[in-house]
């Protein structure tokens, strides 16, 4: 893993391959923008450091070759310096507009490059964001974004570059020092520095999991993975096999699972980090190891992707490990809905009647829509805990990549209340989420003449259906259902994003439990 520390300084008395330095653009108040409003041409407190490259940085901001745009990155070679190698600038936008998003993407352009150039360790001057907690945010916000920059896929089948089927990362992974300005601001970039790597590391777990083929990755491997970092970070977990699910009566998880060699499982997870009183958050999520679609088979274009559809699961996992190193003063329970969906010789079929865990029968009309009927199970599961909040992770619909793009997660909810906070940690923590509707008039896309519901309606508000399937396991328990089929994979590298699997989820849901802990 990567680390980050945080250190007092301002980027002249060190040892490192580079320095890193943000710059703003030219706005109304800095009309020829070379120079910031003092007049130094470079940011504030990065004089020092510009004195210590011998007016490098000044000479560079008069070229007027740089403007200052965000995604900007430019490298130095100041001469006379040997301390200081490389100095690189990063542009921040407008100085009025910068927020903790423009700064996390310039960080993960940080960490990109400086994995490149195989730096193995960057100093950061890190330029302040308005308020009292601008420290702690910008550090926070630099911190992720570098590390998940520096994020690669393990590449485990590459036979050149190791053993076949070998984890290798053998080119060594970048360190970082945040540069606090003095000691007074020191604790602060600490705090920020150690929110930043628990989400980073977060969705660095979530990432590997996510890349996992599927033949690597089944429900029982999934499980494998809970108990793991359950034992690595002294959570509680349970896996129920078949036999329990029987048991349990979890018809729906055991229905999807029923066509695969694989077994399904269910995944408890648990930590109690909160005082008798504290809430209690239920997190679940789809662990769908590979959709093939079942008997109503996908096409094979792109079907590789599907073993991205444990997405969910995999956040789940993510953020109790943040919520865990973070200490946050609350108890969330993860609940992992793991299957394969396959078509094989007892896989269930189109017509087929099945009784889910609460009782609810479901029409299936179509074995691809598979995700809301484990997640079925799973919610009302979730639901014998009482959670003061209830919160699902799915890659569930290909039609909110139509709706929204990978823009935005699509939320639906049954509480106006938990929606807004999760709407506002989606902008702090730049995983921003857009409400869709789950009007009662939307109910009779999933009307059956023989069960309680089918599982598919047709063709329209193909999310929504999809929300409104599992509204009915949810029993108005406070409930948000997040639809993160089009954020959860990319397919470029992007500042923070890198290319597969995304993470989403975790920078999002944290930031939610966070504040959630701390309710008014
Ligand atoms: N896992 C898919 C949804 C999906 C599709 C995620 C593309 C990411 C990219 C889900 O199980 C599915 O197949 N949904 C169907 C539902 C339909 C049959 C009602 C879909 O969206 O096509
Ligand atoms: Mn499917
Ligand atoms: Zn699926």
């Amino acid at each position: 893993m990567i680390k980050v520390t945080a250190a007092i300084g301002n980027g002249t008395a060190v040892r490192a391959d580079a320095v890193s330095v943000g710059f703003f653009e030219k706005d109304k108040k800095n009309k020829k923008g070379k120079t910031d409003s003092r007049g130094r041409g470079i940011p504030p407190g990065a004089g020092p450091l510009d004195r210590a490259l011998n007016g490098a940085l000044s000479a560079a901001m008069k070229s007027g070759d740089l403007a200052g745009k965000p995604g900007e990155i430019h490298t130095l070679y100041p001469t006379g310096s040997p301390d200081i190698p490389r100095a690189v600038l990063l542009g921040l936008g407008s100085r009025t507009k910068v927020k903790s998003e423009t700064l996390r993407r310039a960080a993960g352009n940080l960490g990109r490059h400086a994995r490149k150039l195989k730096l193995k360790r960057v100093v950061l001057v890190l330029p302040a964001l308005k308020g009292k907690k601008g420290v702690e945010k910008a550090a926070a916000a630099m911190t992720e974004g570098f590390v998940l920059g520096a994020y690669r896929v393990p590449s485990r089948g590459k036979s050149k570059s190791g053993r076949p089927g070998r984890k290798n990362r053998k080119t060594s992974l970048p360190a970082l020092t945040v540069l606090a300005r003095d000691a007074g601001a020191l604790p602060r970039v600490r705090t920020g520095v150690r929110y930043g790597m628990a989400v980073a590391h977060g969705a660095w777990l979530v990432r590997d999991l996510v890349n996992r083929p599927g033949n690597e990755l089944q429900p029982r491997g999934l499980a494998a993975e809970a108990r793991k970092l359950a034992r690595s970070q002294g959570l509680a977990c349970k896996v129920m096999g078949k036999a329990d699910l029987v048991r349990i009566k979890a018809g729906g998880i055991l229905a999807v699972g029923q066509g695969s060699a694989h077994p399904p499982c269910l995944i408890q997870i648990e930590y109690r980090g909160g005082k008798a009183n504290a809430p209690t958050v239920c997190l679940v999520g789809k662990g769908i190891t590979f959709d093939t679609g079942g008997i109503s088979l996908k096409p094979s274009q792109n079907m590789d992707r599907m073993k991205y559809d444990m997405s969910g699961a995999a956040a789940v996992l993510g953020i109790l490990s943040a919520a865990r190193s973070l200490k946050l003063p609350l108890n969330v329970v993860g609940v992992i809905a793991a299957a394969e969906n396959m078509p094989g010789p007892a896989a269930y079929k189109p017509g087929d009647i099945i009784t889910q865990l609460d009782g609810t029968t479901v029409e299936v009309v179509n074995t691809d829509a598979e995700g809301r009927i484990v997640l079925g199970d799973a919610l009302a599961w979730a639901v014998k805990k009482k959670p003061d909040a209830l919160v699902d992770l799915a890659t569930l619909t290909g039609a909110c990549a139509v709706a929204l793009g990978s823009q935005a997660v699509a939320m639906m909810a049954n509480d106006d209340d938990l929606a807004g906070r999760m709407e506002s940690a989606g902008v702090k923590s730049g995983e921003r989420v857009w409400r869709l509707p789950l009007w009662k008039e939307y109910r009779r896309l999933l009307t059956s003449d023989v069960a309680d519901q089918r599982n598919a309606g047709g063709r329209e508000a193909g999310t929504i259906a999809a929300g409104m399937f599992l509204e009915t396991f949810v029993d108005a328990h406070p409930w948000v259902h997040l639809d993160i089929a089009s954020t959860a994979w990319s397919e470029a590298s992007r500042e923070h994003r890198s290319k597969g699997g995304t993470g989403v989820g975790v920078a999002l849901v944290t930031r939610f439990l966070a504040e959630f802990s701390s309710r008014g």
